[in-house]
This record gives C-alpha cells, sequence and structure tokens, in this order.
C-alpha cells in the first residue's frame, strides 16, 4: 500500500481487535472501530483517542465501518463469524478482507478442532464470495500484549491467495510492530489457526502469558 488505507475492525471493541485498532491508530491509520451497537463503538473509539489524542479513529456500527473502509479487519469469535460476515458482504465487494478468526470450540479451547471447511480463513472466503480478496493473519497474537508499545514477541503468519491481497496485510502487522512472513494459501491458514490451540494449552500448562510463535533463519538479519 503505497498511502494507509482507512481501516475498518468489525468487532473492534474485543480484545483483538480493539488492542489491533489500538497500535494502528498510533501508526497513522485511519480506523473506524466496528460494533453491532453504534454506542459501544464510539466508546471503543473513544478509550483510542485518549491514549492518542492525535490519531484518527471513530466508531460506527459494524455495516457502516465495513462500507467507509477501503480494507476491513474480523476480529470476531467463531461461533458468529459466518453472521458478523453475512452482515458486512456487500459493503466488502472489491475490498480486501482481513479475518483473525480462530476456529475455538468451546469448552475444549486447548485442542485443534478445524472446521470441515478446512480452515475459518477458507470459510470467510466462501462466505463472502470471489469479488473479496480474503486473508488472514493475527492468530496466534496474544490480544494482552497489544495495548503497550512494548515489542510484541511474536511472528505473524499472513494466508491468501493473492499475493497482491496478502502484501497489504503484511503491511499491517508491520505497522502494528511485528515481523510478518507470507505464509501461503488461504488452506494454509489451518497451520496457524491450530496452533492457537496449541498455544493455549501451552499458556495453561506453564503459566504464560500470551505464548507466541517465532519463525527462525530470517536471511534480513
Ligand atoms: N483474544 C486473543 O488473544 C486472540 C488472539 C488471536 C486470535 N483471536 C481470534 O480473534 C477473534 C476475536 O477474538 P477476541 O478475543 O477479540 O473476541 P471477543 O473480545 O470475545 O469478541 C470480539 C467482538 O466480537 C463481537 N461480536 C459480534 N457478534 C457477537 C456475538 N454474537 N457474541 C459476542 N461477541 C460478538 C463483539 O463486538 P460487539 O459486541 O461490539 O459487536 C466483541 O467485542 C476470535 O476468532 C479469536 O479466536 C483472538
Amino acid at each position: 500500500m503505497s498511502e494507509k488505507k482507512t481501516l475498518a475492525v468489525i468487532g473492534g471493541t474485543g480484545d483483538l481487535g480493539g488492542g489491533l485498532a489500538w497500535r494502528w491508530a498510533k501508526a497513522g491509520y485511519r480506523v473506524i472501530v466496528g460494533s453491532r451497537t453504534q454506542d459501544k463503538a464510539e466508546t471503543a473509539a473513544a478509550g483510542i483517542l485518549a491514549d492518542h489524542p492525535d490519531a484518527i479513529v471513530e466508531g460506527l456500527a459494524n455495516v457502516d465501518a465495513a462500507a467507509a473502509a477501503e480494507l476491513i479487519v474480523v476480529t470476531v469469535p467463531f461461533s458468529v463469524q459466518k453472521v458478523n460476515l453475512d452482515a458486512i458482504r456487500e459493503a466488502a465487494a472489491g475490498k480486501v478482507v482481513l479475518d483473525c478468526t480462530v476456529p475455538l470450540v468451546p469448552p475444549k479451547v486447548a485442542r485443534v478442532q478445524l472446521p470441515e471447511g478446512g480452515s475459518a480463513g477458507q470459510l470467510a472466503q466462501e462466505i463472502l464470495g470471489d469479488n473479496v480478496d480474503v486473508v488472514s493473519a493475527f492468530h496466534n497474537v496474544g490480544a494482552e500484549h497489544l495495548r503497550s508499545d512494548q515489542q510484541i514477541d511474536c511472528d505473524v503468519m499472513v494466508f491468501g491467495n493473492k499475493v497482491a491481497a496478502r502484501d497489504q496485510a503484511v503491511e499491517l502487522v508491520e505497522a502494528a510492530g511485528m515481523k510478518a512472513w507470507h505464509a501461503g494459501p488461504l488452506a494454509n491458514s489451518a497451520a496457524a489457526e491450530a496452533m492457537t490451540s496449541v498455544l493455549i494449552g501451552i499458556n495453561r500448562r506453564y503459566g504464560v502469558h500470551g505464548a507466541g510463535v517465532r519463525i527462525t533463519g530470517d536471511p534480513t538479519k
């Protein structure tokens, strides 16, 4: 992306979306926090502005947020992924949608339970249709690390069927302060989505606060 795009974060009132919106707002992106409820969106946007008074942030109902944005980020629980994507399908036409859904099925969230469609990323593409370029990322980033200026000890694998769409997500990962890796088509998203359940188990077993992943052998270092 040569110029910073306007971002909508659907479910941006939550832990992951709120934290990512906080980082992108700080990085100078115009961010629209989306919610099922406009009031809730405005309150969440005000919380980000309190920390970054110079940021350009507003809160809108999800559909309005999606319509006003150039790139849409979706951060909602797996159980409501479809209903939230159905709601924005029209507004998302012709755009890149960055889906962060991890297919956790409570109560056994530390057990890998991938959906029949292969991955939540592939389901998002199926729901939104061919005129939307779905990419997926941020599956392994603990939301508790985001609302701070600290470096996050986690790399981000970016999946998507089109390289140009993945490029846009790579830029957003870097803007949020993490190392991004092109990690192949949406079918590969299953690997990172599955890894989240493994990390949740490791958090519990070892008392880690938001374990992450790191790709070794970086040739740029
Ligand atoms: N939390 C993490 O550390 C983390 C890390 C990596 C990936 N993820 C994945 O990212 C996604 C979001 O995770 P999260 O922890 O941010 O989720 P969350 O805080 O529980 O929920 C995010 C938002 O989803 C919205 N939502 C829409 N429909 C909903 C419904 N029917 N019931 C409840 N909430 C609904 C809510 O926004 P409104 O009420 O404002 O509409 C809520 O604020 C999940 O798929 C998760 O697996 C999370």
